[in-house]
């Protein structure tokens, strides 16, 4: 398979996101993005704001606007903070896109063509208080599962269990606080994921390549046996429940409910995409248009994950049509702050723009791709940031160039030098790098961050372990051709940094490959290629970047601890 199609979870357009939606999806996925271009591979890297639902329009309120406007401007901002930290995403779209409403629309028709959706009178809870049904977020209560008194009427945060609101015990609005609710009968449309069990079934077993954590929850929700999902809801903002721009009877005010239209917003927003760029939208989407040779890798955090394993695909293979279904799917566990998860509704943890204001998006990059949450939750501490910094960038990373280069200007002329043949130190450097480059390429493939990281980290520590021994300032004194090509193959290692790092520091790199003569020179190397440290043209004016990474300070943590550490749960 030669494409590829990448899809991070949309972000809630309720309000910045903070690192723990970072680490969980759109970074990762933008590594990976990195990665695959790098490789020289066609890449399609597709995001968007999810806006629709309960998030939203409590957001709105909140934030005293019209849910239109507030979605048009916190979609510009966080697009405008996910260039700051350097996500390439092809297309960042709206899940209240024209082509969105048009697409889950479709879809929704043509799965009732299938039988696969039916007019269903359900009882939602409603309020009298607010003389207005209750859906998902406007809901809340205690989980019947675990007890946790904070459930949302769509889904539990102490369990991850999916709730209906009328499975929520002392259930109260989260409009008025009132508990003077009742259940009152309303129609709605069902996907019968129930009669999608088998064929959802013989679909995941077929997935020889999903990761664990992945495959896992899945099997978990078909063992449960598969429960048809209401997927429309009484709300005003939304995919109007219409076919043809005519309104369904019975359902003039209600909407498709957010998970129905959001996933189908990936396939929209690369319809947005094309429409902007005059791109082939079907050749990565439809299997009979030639998506069959697209690896499609999606990215998430684990609560996702029953939706994009069972929901999701029941909505491609139950309409019948030939739609591109995920292969690859990686999923995170949580980053958490201080023993609770980060978030957005309470405002806990450090959040995007709070994270730039401190300091460069490398540093955060950093940080959180090497210590990504893959096999357990993951606590966030400064500490631990501060090590990553100072320990990884400054001291292995930013030391090597900036004292190779410096040398170069002042000991030699600061051009790649010329003179001298390599000699053992040379040719066991070139496989010690040759063999961190191949696994180095295989965990970035295998989507395997803090293994990728430990072999990038341990690239850069080679580095510094050679010129320890090969010392070009002591060689220099005795033998200028010693020192030339000690100091050669360290420039050379230097460009390979820039671009082996490229994917994880991107705005770093960058600076390391102008130092020498390498901007815009993105490929990734080959583990096998045997010029690996002797490419760059001797000759070549190279000079020393300024101070590539400052490094953390034991006060700034101390600040920052108290400055971040104030809110309560
Ligand atoms: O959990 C979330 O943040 C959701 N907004 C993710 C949606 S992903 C996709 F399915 F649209
Ligand atoms: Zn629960």
């Amino acid at each position: 398979m030669s494409r590829i199609l990448i899809t991070s979870a949309l972000p809630y357009i309720n309000g910045i996101k903070h690192l723990g939606n970072l680490a969980g999806s759109m970074l990762p996925a933008d590594v990976f993005a990195r990665f695959q271009r790098a490789q020289g591979r066609e890449t399609l890297f597709i995001c968007a704001t999810d806006e629709h639902g309960t998030p939203a329009e409590l957001a709105a309120a909140a934030a005293g606007q019209d849910v239109a406007d507030y979605c048009a401007e916190q979609h510009q901002l966080q697009k405008d903070i996910a260039l700051r930290f350097g996500l390439s995403f092809d297309w960042f779209g709206r899940s209240s896109s024209p082509q969105n409403r048009d697409l889950t629309q479709h879809l929704a028709s043509v799965l009732e063509a299938q039988g696969l959706i039916e007019e269903r009178v359900d009882q939602m809870i409603y309020s009298l208080a607010d003389k207005r049904f209750l859906p998902d977020r406007y809901v809340e209560g205690t989980c019947p599962k675990c007890s946790f008194e904070k459930a949302r009427g769509d889904q539990c945060d102490g369990c991850g269990a999916l709730l209906d609101p009328t499975d929520l015990i002392n259930p109260y609005s989260t409009i008025s606080g009132s508990r003077d609710i009742e259940v009152r009968d309303t129609r709605h449309l069902y996907l019968l994921q129930s009669k999608m069990q088998d064929r959802l079934r013989t679909w995941i077993d077929g997935r020889k390549d999903w990761p664990q954590l992945a495959k896992s929850i899945a099997n978990k929700h078909l063992d449960e046996g598969l429960i048809d999902r209401g997927i429309t809801r009484d709300l005003v903002w939304g995919v109007p429940v219409a076919h043809d721009g005519v309104a369904r009877p019975g359902f003039e005010n209600k909407v498709f409910y957010v998970w129905f239209d959001a996933p189908i917003e990936y396939i929209a927003a690369t319809q947005e995409w094309a429409d902007a760029t005059g791109g082939d939208w079907k050749g990565w989407w439809r299997t009979d248009a030639g998506a069959d040779d697209v690896r499609y890798v999606e990215f998430m955090g684990k609560d996702n994950v029953a939706f994009h394993t069972v929901s999701f695909p029941a909505t491609l293979l139950g309409s019948g049509e030939p739609w591109k279904l995920v292969d690859q799917l990686k999923a995170f566990n949580w980053l958490n702050w201080h023993g609770g998860k980060f978030s957005t509704s309470n405002r806990r943890g450090v959040f995007m723009d709070a994270a730039l204001d401190l300091l460069p998006p490398d540093l955060w990059r950093w940080y959180l791709i090497a210590n990504a949450p893959e096999g357990s939750d993951t606590a966030f501490t400064w500490e631990q940031f501060q090590s990553a910094v100072n320990r990884d960038l400054a001291d292995v990373l930013g030391n090597f160039v900036n004292r190779i280069l410096k040398f170069n200007e002042t000991k030699l002329d600061g051009t790649v030098p010329d003179g001298g043949e390599p000699g053992e130190l040379e040719i066991a450097l070139l496989a010690s790098v040759q063999e961190k480059i191949a696994s180095l390429t295989e965990n970035l493939e295998a989507l395997e961050y803090r293994k990728a990281a430990q072999d990038l980290r341990a690239l850069w520590v080679a580095g510094n372990e050679y010129l320890q021994v090969a010392a070009p300032w002591t060689a220099i004194k005795t033998d200028r051709d010693r020192a030339a090509v000690v100091v050669r193959t360290a420039i050379n290692l230097v460009a390979l940094y820039a671009r082996l790092s490229s994917p994880f520091i991107p705005f770093s790199a960058a600076i390391i490959a102008e130092a020498v003569g390498e901007a815009g020179v993105t490929a990734w190397p080959l583990a096998s290629d045997a010029g690996l440290l002797d490419s760059l043209p001797r000759g070549r004016t190279v000079r020393a970047p300024e101070v590539l990474f400052k490094k953390i300070e034991d006060d700034q943590v101390a600040e920052w601890t108290k400055q971040f550490d104030g809110v309560e749960e």
